[in-house]
């Protein structure tokens, strides 16, 4: 065998490997979405901006993601990604969920929100973000 033609099989190979990859992937993905929000939840939740989103991203966000921040005290904060106002938290939610929320978050970097805030925080943006 010249070193092209398994070259060519080993490319073979690898694509049936990442088909296999993506459609393990795409069942990940299914696996973890989010359930959709239990209605009577959102009926009962009393969560808003006020009084719950807007302490929440003071007190864990907006050390870092906040516009007046000086960039030496934003740790690295993307410029641009900042949480001042309700219309940049509802508009970033999709991203917070994701960073923020879930078994696994990454924000804030060093931790810091209960699993319980975190949930409510879930519970929040699941809700409609009143
Ligand atoms: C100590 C500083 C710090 C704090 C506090 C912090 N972040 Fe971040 N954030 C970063 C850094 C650094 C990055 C860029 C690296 C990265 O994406 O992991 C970032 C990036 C992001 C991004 C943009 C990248 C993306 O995935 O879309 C979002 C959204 C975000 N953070 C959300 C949050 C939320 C929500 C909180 C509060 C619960 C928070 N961060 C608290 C430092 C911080």
């Amino acid at each position: 065998m010249s070193s092209q033609s398994s070259l060519r099989a080993w490319r073979g190979h690898l694509s049936v490997a990442c088909l296999a990859a993506l459609w393990l992937a795409g069942c990940a993905e299914d696996a973890e979405a989010p359930p959709p929000p239990d209605p009577k939840l959102c009926q009962e939740s009393t969560l808003s901006y006020q009084n719950f989103a807007a302490p929440f991203v003071i007190t864990w966000c907006r050390g870092c993601h906040g516009k007046d921040q000086p960039v030496a005290m934003r740790q690295n904060a993307p410029v641009g990604v900042d949480f001042d106002t309700a219309e940049q938290v509802r508009a970033g939610s999709a991203r917070i969920l994701l960073r923020a929320t879930g078994a696994a978050p990454t924000m804030p970097p060093a931790g810091g929100p209960s699993e319980q805030e975190r949930e409510l925080l879930a519970e929040w943006i699941a809700c409609g973000m009143k």
